[in-house]
């Protein structure tokens, strides 16, 4: 899609209320494109569409950590209207030994990461099955993507998920008009620390950290590119295009070693 096709076209935001959520629907907005913003804070949700000038935005409040949320979502973002561009990015994680955190919080993130994105996935995959026009999806996986990461396991599993998930559906849906990009962002200055308990981290990954608006920027224009994965960032790049010369396990040993320790006081869940 060339950028003036943007203008009135509709997307889903999932996790807008935030971060990198809220700096892709202020890109989206620039490009003339009608914003339906999701996520569980109404007020933050409500604050961020206030910045996106010039479009019609409408907000959603959903717990896309919830069993079948995700349908909900896609019922109530479509009544009215179709949605052209669909950006699955609301996630969290948690900077811990497995064995540390509750088992309901990991439910909840196998739910958000995972099976709500795969829901909205297959939503929008159906429908736009019998349409000709343009669409796009966007799924928010990580670096971590790459290798395996202690202190985060289950996150960097679930984002490898949807890294394998979305470059499988971009070949699926190659040659016809339905696009999905994967991005692969590095540490990316937002809530996510320390809604995560992270935070000691190694220079390396102090220096590799861009912003929310960088990573946005980076993701429309893969989106408008077609392209299949992109980590945003040249020192990320560079990082997941050498992990494939490591062995497995000294990966893993070097992202330990980058990530730093835990030693944030893990905060309570965010109620909506
Ligand atoms: N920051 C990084 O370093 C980094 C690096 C790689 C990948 N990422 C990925 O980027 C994406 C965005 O994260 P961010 O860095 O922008 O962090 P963030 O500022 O904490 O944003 C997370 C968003 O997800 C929403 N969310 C969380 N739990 C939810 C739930 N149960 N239901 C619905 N929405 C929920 C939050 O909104 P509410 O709290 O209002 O629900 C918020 O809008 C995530 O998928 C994250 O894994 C981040």
């Amino acid at each position: 899609m060339s950028k003036s096709a943007c203008v009135g076209t509709r997307a889903l935001v999932t996790g807008a209320s935030s971060g990198i959520g809220s700096a892709l629907a202020r890109e989206l907005a620039k490009l003339g494109v009608d914003l339906v913003l999701t996520a569980r804070r109404r007020e933050a949700l409500a604050a961020v569409a206030t910045t996106c000038n010039g479009v019609n935005v409408e907000v959603i409040v959903a717990d896309l950590g919830e069993h079948d949320a995700a349908h909900s979502l896609w019922a109530a973002a479509t009544a009215s209207g179709p949605i052209d561009i669909l950006i699955n990015n609301a996630g969290f994680g948690y900077f811990r030994r497995f064995d540390e955190v509750d088992w309901t919080r990991d439910a909840e993130l196998i739910q958000l990461n995972m099976t709500s994105l795969v829901a909205l996935a297959r939503c929008f995959v159906d429908a736009h099955k019998t349409t000709n026009t343009p669409a796009y999806m966007v799924n928010i996986a990580s670096t971590g993507a790459y290798q395996s990461v202690p202190n985060m396991a289950l996150y960097a599993a679930s984002k490898a998920f949807v890294r394998n998930f979305s470059e499988a559906l971009h070949d699926e849906h190659s040659g016809t008009p339905l696009s999905v990009t994967c991005i692969c962002p590095g540490g990316t200055d937002t809530a996510f620390h320390s809604a995560s308990g992270g935070g000691d981290y190694s220079w390396i990954a102090n220096a590799s950290t861009r912003s929310a608006e960088f990573v946005a920027q980076s993701a429309i224009q893969a989106m408008l590119q077609g392209n299949r994965t992109v980590v945003p960032g040249f020192f990320n790049k560079l990082t997941c295009f050498g992990v494939r010369f490591l062995s497995r396990s000294l990966a893993s040993r070097v992202t330990t070693y980058v990530l730093g320790k835990p030693t944030l006081a893990l905060p309570v869940r965010t109620e909506g």
